[in-house]
Parts: structure tokens; C-alpha cells; sequence
């Protein structure tokens, strides 16, 4: 694919996504020859900064390139240096953009970047709707003298009815087709591996239904704590972090039928009809019974002490916002009616790990009576990250007399691919949308029918009459709860237990 002459213009420039993520993809971009002939970066954001202190702090000084830069030679990282630039926006994103405007006019005849601007908002998402207000009131939305793109970071709204106002707020301002709502598990290889598996293979489809799958499980663990976001954290939690966004966008690759091709919106109209089908829990005593949350206390994690959530920086001391989420649901649809979906997400557990465990039925007559094997022990685990992978466990016979059967692993890691190089998420994210193609990215109504499933659970945990907030030692895999949630289907796969 082509990627035509551009500039980016970043808002919150100074801010730590920028320096972290942004940076670093677009720099194994420019080191993988990917970004085009005439491509310039505009940081802008409210801190005083020049050209070149914004490049010490995102490129020379920056702590997440010191590796990569000792290895390079320093006209090479001069060379992408030299394509940032900064602007300080003064006190307020809230203030006229002609500025902003003749900065960005005169950077284009500098470098040739064409009229083609996306703009990448990464300030809090309060600012969202202003940005895009103040750039179409200076007339740099007009796509006449090339494309405008507005790549827009997460959160997505808090709630179902502030992201239907904020899609709205932007609609007024940016086509659909030109915002790019960002979701970096989406950006993941493995989590797009997911359409492979299933689409691509005539073994995993014709299975992939209530009549063979017994219940899906997803977790979703991190052994860090809130660290030094806990001021946001606390107005967010578990369910809003992870579970709205990233989780259900897994979830809807799993669920989704078939698309008729590869386009995004094929891809898309099938995701969105997916997370349509999750049946939404409406009474209490179905939200009491199918979900489960909970906060980490102090602990002991290998010698070391280890804060109590409500004892993080930045976190209400009386705080009732999760660390830890559990949620059972259907899919009210024909493919997958009756079977549970086990869903999870943490921050303080054993081990960092995001696996997608399919559990197949057992065979329907058991002949090995004795066979050892449990009943439902077929699994397909789809390890998200790290150990990259796809592990298939079955039954093989015990050498010997008789019938003993043994699990077995078929296990294929993307390691082995050793020739292969596997892109950042953000890398491949920012490639797609500065080519144009939104494949990987949330449209308006996905968005919204994700937090349509997660509303009435987070208005539940707020206002509920009989909710709990369980406890668990940081370090452990959530509340002993957690397994009850399961009645009948077994127990939490807790990977590398
Ligand atoms: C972010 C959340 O979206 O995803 C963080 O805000 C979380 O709380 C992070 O730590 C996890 O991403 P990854 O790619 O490390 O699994």
C-alpha cells in the first residue's frame, strides 16, 4: 500500500503517550523505510518547549529510545529528529488555531508534506470535542487540498451516554470515515491473529459453535498495580480500562461470523453485530449473579511489600473502584446460544498474560471409561501476549496396556518465525491510518455497543443494593469468589499454575 506525503499533527505532545508510544512507532517506521518521502510531526500541546528540546525529550534524552539510538548511527537519528517540530498552544487547547494554522501552512511549504494532515488527539478526552470545534473553525478540516484524519485516543467516552455525545460532537465536525478511534489491542498481531485462526483454517470454523464449544474464557492479567496513574485509574477501574474497549474487541473477534471479504467495513458491520448480540444484563440479581469485582490489598509479592490499591498515589482512600473484574454473558445469537463467556481483567495478579481459552465439549459417548482425561479438557488457548502463540491440547494414549489416555500439547510460538518482524502496536495502528485504511479501528457504533453491554454493569456496581467489592492479597488471581462464577464449568485457567 502507498503512503502518500503527510504531516501529524500531535495534540498533547508533551504528554507521556507521546514519548512512550507515538515516538517510538513512528521511529521504527522511519528505520523500516515505511514513512513517506515528505513527512513532518507538529507537536503541539501546552508546554513551553522549542524544536529542539521537544526532540531531546521524544528522541535523544528519551528513555524509551536510549537502546535503539546507541545502535545507530547518529545521522541516521538525526534524520527522523529532524522532522519534529513543536508548537506551544499557550495556556488552552481552547484557543483560536490560526496560529496553529500558519504554523502548519508554513511546514508544509518547508517540506513539501502536501494538504494532507491527521491529526493524532491525545490530550484528556475532555478536549476532544474543542480540538475538533477549533480546527474546523480555522478551517483546517476542509478536505479540498487533501485528506484531514482525527485519530482519537481512548477513553472513548465514560459511559454509554457520553460517548454517543461525543461521537455526535465530533460528527458535527469530522466525517466517520475520517475518525480513527484507536484501540491498541487491535494493533496486536495476535488479537488480528484471531480472524486467521478462524477464517483462514478449515479445522477450528466448522467446530467453532454451541455445538462443539462448551465455554469460552478470557483473561486479561497484569502483575503491576495502578503505578503512577492512580489519580485516572480511580475515576476509571477495571471495567472502563479494559474490559469496554480492549476485551470486548477480542470478544467481538471471537463471537463475529464471518465477514464476505477483508474490507474494514465487512470486518466492522460483523463486530458490530457481534457485540449487539451480547445479551445485556438488566436485574440485579443477574448482575449479582454473573459479575464479580474487587481491589487489590497490601501484600507481600516475593519479600518485597506491596501497597493496597486504596494506598496508591492519587486513589481515594475510601475508593470502590475495581482492579478487578469478572463477567459471565451470552452471545443471544444462533451460533454460540447457552454457551457462557467467562471474561477477566486485573492489574496486580501472579503474572502479566492475555490469553483467549476456547474449551471444546467432551466427546458425546465416552469409550476410554478409565481414560484419565477429564471430561472437557479439549482446549484451544490463543496466548494474546507474551509467548505469543496458539497451544492445542488433546488426548494421545498412554504407551502400555489398555486405553489411558494423556493430554497433550500442540504448541506453535511466533518466536519461530524467526524471520519475521513483528510490528509494535502502535506502529502498524499509525501505518494503517496514514494509508487510509481503518480496518483496525473502532467505528462509532462498535463503540457504542460496547458500552451499551458495560453501562447497566457499571450502573450496577455504583447504585446496586446488594453489590460486594471483594479483596485479594496483590500478587494472587483475584478473589477466591472468582471460581463461583463458573458454577458448573469448571474453574479459572490460571496459565503457568
Ligand atoms: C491500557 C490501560 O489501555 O492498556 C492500562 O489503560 C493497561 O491500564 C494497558 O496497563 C495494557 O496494555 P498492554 O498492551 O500492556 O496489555
Amino acid at each position: 500500500k502507498k503512503t502518500e506525503n503527510q504531516m501529524l499533527v500531535i495534540f498533547g505532545a508533551s504528554g507521556d503517550l507521546t514519548a512512550r508510544k507515538l515516538i517510538p512507532g513512528l521511529f521504527n517506521l522511519y528505520l523500516a523505510k515505511q514513512l513517506p518521502p515528505n513527512f513532518v510531526v507538529l507537536g503541539a500541546s501546552r508546554s513551553d518547549l522549542t524544536d529542539e528540546a521537544f526532540r531531546d525529550r521524544v528522541v535523544y534524552k528519551s528513555p524509551y529510545l536510549k537502546e535503539k539510538i546507541k545502535k545507530l548511527d547518529e545521522s541516521e537519528v538525526k534524520g527522523f529528529a529532524d522532522k519534529l517540530f513543536y508548537m506551544d498552544l499557550g495556556k488552552d487547547y481552547d484557543t483560536d488555531y490560526a496560529p496553529l494554522r500558519k504554523r502548519v501552512e508554513s511546514l508544509k511549504a518547508d517540506h513539501g508534506t502536501s494538504g494532507n494532515i491527521m491529526y493524532y488527539l491525545s490530550t484528556p478526552p475532555t478536549l476532544y470535542e474543542t480540538i475538533a470545534q477549533n480546527l474546523s473553525e480555522a478551517g483546517m478540516n476542509t478536505q479540498n487540498n487533501g485528506w484531514k484524519r482525527l485519530i482519537v485516543e481512548k477513553p472513548f467516552g465514560y459511559s454509554l451516554e457520553t460517548a454517543r455525545q461525543l461521537n455526535k460532537g465530533l460528527h458535527k465536525y469530522f466525517t466517520e470515515p475520517q475518525i480513527y478511534r484507536i484501540d491498541h489491542y487491535l494493533g496486536k498481531e495476535t488479537v488480528q491473529n484471531l480472524l486467521v485462526t478462524r477464517f483462514s483454517n478449515s479445522i477450528f470454523e466448522p467446530l467453532w459453535n454451541r455445538n462443539y464449544i462448551d465455554h469460552v474464557e478470557i483473561t486479561n492479567a497484569e502483575s503491576v498495580g495502578v503505578e503512577k496513574r492512580g489519580g485516572y485509574y480511580d475515576k476509571s477501574g477495571a471495567l472502563r480500562d479494559m474490559f469496554q474497549n480492549h476485551l470486548l474487541q477480542i470478544v467481538s473477534l471471537v463471537v463475529m461470523e464471518p465477514p464476505i471479504g477483508d474490507q474494514p467495513e465487512e470486518i466492522r458491520n460483523e463486530k458490530v453485530k457481534a457485540l449487539k448480540s451480547l445479551r445485556i444484563m438488566k436485574d440485579e440479581q443477574t448482575l449479582f449473579d454473573n459479575t464479580i469485582r474487587a481491589q487489590y490489598v497490601a501484600s507481600e509479592i516475593n519479600g518485597e511489600k506491596v501497597k493496597g490499591y486504596r494506598e496508591e498515589e492519587g486513589v481515594d482512600p475510601n475508593s470502590t473502584t475495581e482492579t478487578y473484574a469478572a463477567i459471565k454473558f451470552f452471545a443471544d445469537n444462533w451460533r454460540w446460544h447457552g454457551v457462557p463467556f467467562y471474561v477477566r481483567t486485573a492489574k496486580r495478579m501472579p503474572t502479566k498474560v492475555t490469553e483467549v481459552v476456547i474449551h471444546f465439549k467432551a466427546p458425546h459417548h465416552q469409550i476410554f471409561k478409565d481414560s484419565g482425561m477429564q471430561s472437557k479438557d479439549n482446549k484451544l488457548i490463543i496466548r494474546i501476549q507474551p509467548d505469543e502463540g496458539i497451544l492445542i491440547k488433546f488426548g494421545v494414549k498412554v504407551p502400555g496396556q489398555g486405553f489411558k489416555v494423556e493430554r497433550a500439547n500442540l504448541d506453535f510460538y511466533y518466536s519461530s518465525l524467526a524471520e519475521t518482524y513483528v510490528m509494535e502496536a502502535y506502529e502498524r495502528l499509525l501505518l494503517d491510518a496514514m494509508q487510509g485504511d481503518a480496518t483496525l479501528y473502532a467505528r462509532a457504533d462498535e463503540v457504542e455497543a460496547a458500552w451499551e453491554f458495560v453501562d447497566p454493569i457499571l450502573d450496577y456496581w455504583k447504585n446496586g443494593k446488594d453489590v460486594r467489592m471483594y479483596g485479594y492479597a496483590a500478587g494472587v488471581w483475584g478473589p477466591e469468589n472468582a471460581d463461583n462464577l463458573m458454577n458448573g464449568f469448571g474453574f479459572w485457567r490460571n496459565p503457568g499454575e
